[in-house]
């Protein structure tokens, strides 16, 4: 039993709560809007943008436009962009996405050349550039890891020698990041930082995206390699692996799902937790909204929000600006 000046009516929670000034007085989480991430859509050629059937608002760009949308996000004080390459050819063996030529180098190449001060992350994965739509190499039927390893490598090198600041491989392959680390160090790009998709799980909060980046397996799913959502102490050692690999900073993705493990990694390791609010809660919230249903800014906000208070230092979001906006 609490002694009685520690209970009703001498303690009142919503003395706390009686004004604007004081709810911001002891608010416990802020946010700002250089930890928060813009995934970018990128097309080969120029001058074109395209809607994205299930994520209106989000547009897949050519190289030249996405450096201006760079520039705006910039004055809204958003600092780093994740790109995802989407070529006009694919094949067997995705070797659209280590081409030094191709639409992603491109991009790096417009970003930096316009604004030096961003930092700029590409995506490292096969899914956007093979065929089959998977995240590696098929071998009799099944991705190969260790088939798969080298292309990832070489794919990281052609994007960390364009000019990326972070590579972030996401095709959940055992052993990637230590190939990448590798590779970048043998290559001559020591300071290119590895943001690692150490805990994705299989989920289906994908699906706008794979619309999007036209990158839906045309057999089977991603179970084999990317993770069970059962499984929580499991997401952990697959962090702590890619701690122990060489990743600068680690990533659980989703974010809105798993909000248990961004703050099981936040409390466990010392290095940045990036944290991905994927399209599936961009779509969610957008579509609830098109529907007069919610308030897309308030329901936004504190989606964002309760993803910081779980502990998440880096915010991947498609809502990037938007939120930016509102914290000015
Ligand atoms: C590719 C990749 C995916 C996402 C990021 N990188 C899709 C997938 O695994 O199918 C999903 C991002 C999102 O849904 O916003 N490996
Ligand atoms: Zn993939």
């Amino acid at each position: 039993m609490k002694d009685e000046f520690e209970i009703f009516p001498y303690v009142r929670e919503r003395r706390l709560r009686s004004s604007k000034g004081m709810r911001d007085l002891v608010a416990e989480t802020s946010l700002a809007p250089s930890s928060l991430m813009l995934p970018m859509f990128i097309i080969p050629g120029k001058g074109r943008t395209q809607k994205i059937e299930s994520m209106p608002d989000v547009t897949r760009q050519t190289p030249d436009i996405a450096a201006n949308a760079v520039g705006r996000a910039l004055n809204l004080g958003v600092k780093s962009f994740l790109l995802f390459g989407i070529p006009d050819v694919k094949d067997e063996m995705g070797t659209g996405a280590y081409d030094e030529n191709g639409v992603i180098p491109d991009a790096i190449k417009h970003i930096k050349n316009e604004y030096p001060e961003a930092v700029v992350a590409a995506d490292v994965c096969m899914c956007g550039y093979t065929s089959h739509g998977h995240c590696g190499i098929i071998k009799n039927g099944r991705v190969d890891n260790d088939l798969t390893l080298p292309v990832l490598a070489r794919t990281a090198v052609a994007y960390a020698g364009a000019g990326a600041d972070i590579v972030a491989p996401s095709s959940m392959m055992d052993g990637q990041v230590r190939a990448i680390r590798e590779a970048l160090d043998d290559g001559g790009l020591k300071d290119a930082a590895i943001m690692s998709y150490s805990s994705k799980f299989a989920s289906s909060l994908y699906g706008p995206f794979r619309e999007a980046a036209d990158s839906k397996p045309a057999f089977g799913d991603r179970k084999t390699y990317q993770m069970d959502y059962r499984n929580g102490r499991q997401a952990i050692r697959e962090i702590e692996l890619d701690v122990s690999e060489g990743a600068d900073i680690v990533m659980v993705k989703p974010a809105m799902f798993y909000l248990d493990l961004i703050s099981q990694a936040k409390a466990r390791f010392n290095l940045p937790i990036a944290a991905y609010s994927v399209s599936g809660e961009y779509s969610m919230i957008k579509s609830a909204y098109m529907n007069g249903w919610i308030n897309e800014n308030d329901v936004m906000m504190e989606l964002i929000y309760s993803i910081k208070r779980a502990g998440a230092d880096i915010i991947i979001t498609y809502y990037a600006e938007k939120i930016a906006g509102i914290l000015k």
